[in-house]
């Protein structure tokens, strides 16, 4: 039979290399259970000659409960490292925290430019951006030979499809399907060949159309005026400076008064005081006729103006191109 000591040695070595609670479970059973090594050595103590019984009987009780002891706290140390490890939610630990995205300062002003222009009784309406060639120029009166036309500032796909040079086509296609009264702006994407500070080759406009009886130019003033003094303030004045363009007769390009300097003259405004916004007209009967409009019945203003420009001038940005570079330090400024 083994002796005491040699019990000692081998059952709390053989702890120590335990690694669960199962292990040491069963040690417990080994050196302590019913028919464990301890518990025998304790039985046989009987057998062992008179002199030896009482130092071996005190020996082996205080192995037992020094086992009885180390088996349990090491047990409970495993419990311990298990709750410190196990995959549980600990309720108490602050969240981590979800990044939020925001609206794109373009999308912003976008919307906000269709709010006001809903609030004046305004439809939403879209169109494609790949157009043929007879909506985004031959519809709009604009003739074959027009520099607009040109390789240089228009996206080809084939000979008659093109990227939509701006929003223009989408009068077209709104008024080929209502008769009037339309009222409609068109907000949307336009491409055209050229990049620099000012230009990129992908931008936004938003184009407006109101047809109906006795449409003048001073309900065009009126709506515009509206719609300025709403987008900046009640304090930014506007001019109509007399312009070109195949679909509208008169056309005028609207200034705004600067926003920055309000018409002191700053770098913004090139010195001059005012910022050119947004070109617009009286459609063309042109433009009618090639709808199937009768010209001796309605009239109608259109406008279209470029979402970036307004943008920059809300906000104050300097470069186009940061709209379109996605870094987040300055998207999230807005
Ligand atoms: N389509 C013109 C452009 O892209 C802007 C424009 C001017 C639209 C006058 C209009 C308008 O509807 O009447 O430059």
């Amino acid at each position: 039979m083994d002796s005491i000591g040699e019990i000692e040695a081998r059952a709390l070595q053989e702890l120590s290399a335990a690694s669960s609670k199962e292990e040491i479970k069963e040690l417990g059973v080994i050196y302590l259970g019913r028919k464990g090594k301890l518990t025998q050595f304790l039985r046989n103590i009987s057998s062992l000659p008179p002199e030896e019984k009482p130092e071996a009987g005190k020996k082996a009780n205080i192995l037992k409960k020094r086992l009885e002891k180390e088996f349990k706290a090491a047990v409970e140390r495993m419990e311990a490292e298990e709750i410190q490890y196990a995959d549980h939610i600990d309720v108490s630990l602050p969240g981590r925290p979800v990044p939020i995205g925001t609206l794109h300062p373009l999308t912003q002003i976008l919307r906000e430019i269709c709010s006001i222009f809903q609030k004046l009784g305004f439809d939403i309406a879209e169109g494609p951006e790949v157009e043929s060639d007879y909506y985004n120029f031959e519809a709009l009166n604009i003739p074959k030979n027009h520099p607009a036309r040109d390789m240089q500032d228009t996206f080809y796909i084939s000979e008659n499809i093109v990227l939509r040079t701006h929003t223009s086509p989408i009068q077209i296609r709104i008024m080929e399907k209502r008769t009037p009264p339309v009222r409609i702006v068109a907000p949307g994407k336009v491409y055209r060949c050229d990049s620099d500070i000012t230009h990129t080759p992908m931008f936004h406009q938003v184009e407006g159309l109101l047809v109906d009886k006795k449409i003048t130019f001073g309900d065009l003033k009126g709506i515009l005026t509206a719609f300025v003094q709403q987008m900046f303030d009640e304090q930014i004045s506007l001019r109509f400076r007399p312009s070109f363009f195949p679909f509208t007769e008169p056309s005028a390009e609207v200034d705004i008064l600067c926003v920055m300097c309000r018409g002191k003259g700053c770098r913004i405004c090139s010195q001059t005081g005012w910022l050119e916004v947004l070109g617009s007209g009286m459609v063309h009967p042109a433009v009618f006729e090639n709808v199937g409009y009768d010209t001796s019945k309605y009239t109608g203003f259109a406008f279209g103006m470029g979402v970036e420009r307004i943008t920059m001038l809300k906000f104050g940005i300097d470069d186009i191109r940061k709209f379109f570079e996605n870094d987040y330090r300055f998207l999230r400024q807005f």
